[in-house]
């Protein structure tokens, strides 16, 4: 088997926590670092030899696997979608990371919940492409105002009346006075491969791919 370095991408924020406890049951046990909020490293070792984790913004991880930096990852399908990569194989929904992609808006809009009287919506999200294409597919163009983050602020401060975000207890939109309009997604975490490793080192890939299998299916 091969021994040529083995990048893993994870995201960072809660679907760490979720996915920790997959990576350790395939097998894989990341150094205590890993696992400290305020350490500054940025690769880390595990306890195969050959075998590094990263910890990257959920965007990153997809680009990071896309591009070959990281040979497996783990990323929501709002990300995958929202990329189109080529380069990524999603083989395995992990069954972690469970929320949807929501439209939302203040309950009292003037415009109203009415989406199919209007012909021009400008929302603020993470997810420009995918939320321009549920747009047009009802034949709505969507103006995205892109935000990287805290996107319930946008209606409260007046920059675009909606948004398109990930929703998950739906405190966040309850705390800044919104309400969930429609569903764009519902959203879980994949396993992703890059193609060309899958390729090159099947028979190791795809070991892996199994074990993170097994791990997701228990004892
Ligand atoms: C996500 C999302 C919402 C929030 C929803 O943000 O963008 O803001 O979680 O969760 P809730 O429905 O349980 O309240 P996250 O905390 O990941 O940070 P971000 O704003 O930096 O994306």
């Amino acid at each position: 088997m091969s021994q040529d370095p083995l990048v893993i991408a994870l995201p960072k924020g809660r679907i760490l926590g979720e996915a920790l406890p997959i990576i350790r049951a395939a097998g894989i046990d990341p150094e205590p670092a890993f696992s400290d909020e305020s350490s500054r490293k940025l690769l880390f070792a595990t306890n195969h030899p050959h075998i590094s984790l990263i910890r990257v913004r959920s965007f990153d991880v997809a680009t990071f696997v896309a591009f070959g930096g990281a040979q497996l990852g783990i990323a929501g399908n709002d990300v995958l979608v929202e990329f189109d990569y080529s380069e990524i194989y999603a083989p395995l929904d992990l069954g972690i990371g469970k929320c949807r992609l929501s439209l939302a808006q203040p309950k009292d809009l003037a415009d109203g919940l009415d989406l199919g009287r209007l012909s021009h919506v400008r929302i603020a999200t993470k997810y420009p492409h995918t939320t321009s294409r549920w747009f047009a597919d009802r034949g709505i163009q969507a103006e995205c105002v892109k935000l990287n983050g805290a996107m319930e602020l946008a209606p409260v401060l007046g920059l675009c009346p909606r948004i398109v975000d990930l929703v998950s207890t739906g405190n966040t939109l309850k705390a800044n006075g919104l309400i969930e309009v429609d569903t764009l997604a519902q959203i879980t975490s994949r396993l992703i491969v890059n193609r060309t490793a899958l390729k090159v080192r099947p028979k190791e890939i795809s070991g892996w791919i199994d074990k993170f299998c097994s791990a997701t299916e228990g004892p």
